[in-house]
């Protein structure tokens, strides 16, 4: 059965502190032009400064290096068949508490220029679709686990109504006789140039 929740919404104050000392640790690392390859997968959509930190990972990498990113963009979440009707607004909720720390969960679609803002040459924007035919629907059970929605509950963004609802959709979609679920993220990369003179500052 769904539960009931009575504690307070958690403080943001530790994200903000991440993403703090996540931009010193790049601003003072001291190899700079060192790297061939930075990958960041599922970090930019939290970040309040993402070109900022895109250019603390330009200076880290050799002329020619590249940069992929990886993030989702919630207008592009994917397939569930059953549907479960509430995952919309969960997604809504979702995208709302991360905008309130500064972060953006349709960033996908800014990838490319969040590249070539901070100086890369984009040269490509790839979508990376996993479904649960080839995968296997336990490897996406914890997306549709109801314990993740708790924390938007206990934040007071999800009712628990529509939390109940939620549960109830998703179960019914697990015992469906034959559930489909496929998932997409975006996946960008820049290339920083060669030539040393088109360095950013
Ligand atoms: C979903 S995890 C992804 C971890 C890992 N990159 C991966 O692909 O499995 C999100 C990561 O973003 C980091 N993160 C979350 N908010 C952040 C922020 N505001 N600034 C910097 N990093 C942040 C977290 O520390 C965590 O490592």
């Amino acid at each position: 059965m769904p539960q009931t929740f009575t504690q307070p919404a958690p403080q943001d104050d530790i994200l903000v502190q991440i993403q703090s000392e996540a931009l010193i640790l790049l601003q003072d690392c001291e190899s700079e032009n060192t790297f061939d390859v930075a990958i960041a997968r599922f970090v930019f959509q939290h970040l309040p400064e993402p070109i900022a930190a895109a250019q603390a990972i330009w200076h880290l990498l050799k002329p020619g290096g590249k940069l992929v990113i990886i993030d989702p963009d919630d207008e592009l979440y994917g397939i569930v068949q059953p549907p479960v009707p509430e995952l919309a607004s969960i997604l809504e909720k979702y995208g709302e508490v991360q905008a309130r720390r500064g972060g953006n969960r349709q960033i996908g679609r800014l990838l490319w220029r969040i590249l070539a803002q901070t100086g890369f040459l984009p040269c490509a924007l790839e979508t990376i679709a996993f479904h649960s035919d080839e995968l296997g629907m336990e490897a996406f059970r914890e997306h549709l686990d109801p314990e993740r929605f708790v924390p938007l509950v206990k934040a007071g963004s999800l009712s628990e109504q529509t939390f109940t609802k939620t549960c109830l959709s998703c179960e019914a979609f697990l015992a469906s006789p034959e559930p489909f679920i496929l998932m997409l993220w975006l996946m960008a990369c820049g290339q920083k140039p060669e030539v040393a003179e088109e360095k950013i500052e």
